[in-house]
């Protein structure tokens, strides 16, 4: 057991709410298309705010719900596919601007697995000479999407969320993982591509920013690799799914999450979702709804719950915590 607790949670999302119907106005779409195929009603898109902007908010709300000043994190790890730069890293930006001088900070790219990939990080640093960090996943989405291109602007938004982590002496935190990367099957989701126009440069490379998706093959992946990675995470530790409380599911689509509740045969309400109000916010998904459910109490203390993610990559991990 590679032991931790998970002091303090925290989410924010843009103020801005784009429902289905507002994007009928300008895209050839449908609320029902979208509600039926994804369990998306809505998402938060932002005006003005960076993605440093959103996990620097998250990283304040961290320290202040905790009461503590900035200069005890020992480590700042952001989880995330839409930096502002490539570098500063987005961690690199929140370690200055909340002026954490004693942490050493960075990005993690792993797309829409970045929170699980970023905790599970967290996990072994805190298992060394570090006692306290943040693990953050921050987002936006709305950069990368080709607001022309119909058949992946309707999925996701913007937003980001994190915990604030601390060494213990209890027996809490990370009790099993299972991470995998298939990095020969990358080419069913990308965005971001780079310019490369260098003057030695063969055959230019031209930027294009947008995601290309092919929506089927990263629903069949979501649907085999989730219940996988679950499975293998619960048995190095003789645990099995009906020992988990809560699953905390990266949320893409609630088709994706009723399949694998339905594969594990556990009831549905032990798969909370909230893809209705958010879209796909990629790595900060799971910190969004991880910090709903504690709020509501729906996750407490003495459980053990059980994180996954999946995308792009293609990459999926699960983590199974006990609280
Ligand atoms: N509105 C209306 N029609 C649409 C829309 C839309 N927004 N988008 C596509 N369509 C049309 C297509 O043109 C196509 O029409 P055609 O059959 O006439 O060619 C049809 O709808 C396709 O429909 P389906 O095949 O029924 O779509 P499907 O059931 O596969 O659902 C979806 C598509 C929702 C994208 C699904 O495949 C999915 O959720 N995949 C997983 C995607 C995912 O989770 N990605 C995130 C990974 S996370 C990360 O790392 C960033």
């Amino acid at each position: 057991m590679e032991r931790f607790t998970i002091v303090e949670s925290a989410h924010v999302v843009p103020e801005r709410v784009v429902t289905n119907d507002e994007l009928a106005t300008f895209m050839d779409t449908s609320d029902e298309w979208i509600h039926s195929r994804t369990g998306i009603h809505q998402r938060h898109i932002v005006s003005n705010e960076s993605t440093s902007d959103l996990a620097t908010t998250v990283a304040e709300k961290l320290l202040a719900q905790a009461n503590l000043s900035a200069n005890q994190l020992d480590f700042i790890i952001v989880g995330t596919m839409s930096p502002d730069y490539l570098t500063p890293s987005v961690a690199q930006q929140v370690q200055g601007r909340i002026g954490a001088t004693n942490a050493f900070a960075f990005d993690l790219s792993a797309a829409c697995s970045g929170f699980v990939y970023t905790l599970s990080m967290a996990s072994k640093l805190l298992a060394t000479k570090y006692q306290r960090g943040l693990v953050i996943g921050a987002e936006v989405l709305s950069k990368l999407v080709d607001w022309k291109d119909r058949s992946t602007a309707v999925l996701f938004g913007d937003g980001a969320s994190g915990v604030l982590l601390q060494q213990t002496v209890e027996d809490t935190g990370l009790l099993a993982e299972a991470l995998k990367t298939y990095g020969d099957q990358s080419e069913f989701l990308t965005a971001g591509r780079q310019r490369n126009s260098n003057h030695f440069v063969g055959d230019i490379v031209a930027a294009d920013p947008y995601f290309h998706m092919n929506g089927r093959e990263v629903y069949n992946f979501a649907t085999r690799q989730v219940p996988a990675v679950l499975s293998q995470a619960l048995e190095t530790v003789q645990l099995t799914a009906n020992d988990i409380d809560v699953y905390v599911l990266h949320q893409a689509n609630a088709r994706i999450i009723a399949s694998i509740a339905k594969r594990f045969g556990q009831p549905i309400d032990k798969f909370p979702t909230n893809v209705v109000n958010y879209g796909n916010t990629s790595a900060a998904s799971i910190g969004i709804l991880l910090d709903e459910l504690r709020a509501t109490g729906v996750v407490h203390q003495g459980q053990k719950i059980a994180l996954a993610g999946f995308g792009g990559g293609l990459t999926a991990g699960a983590l199974i915590i006990q609280l």
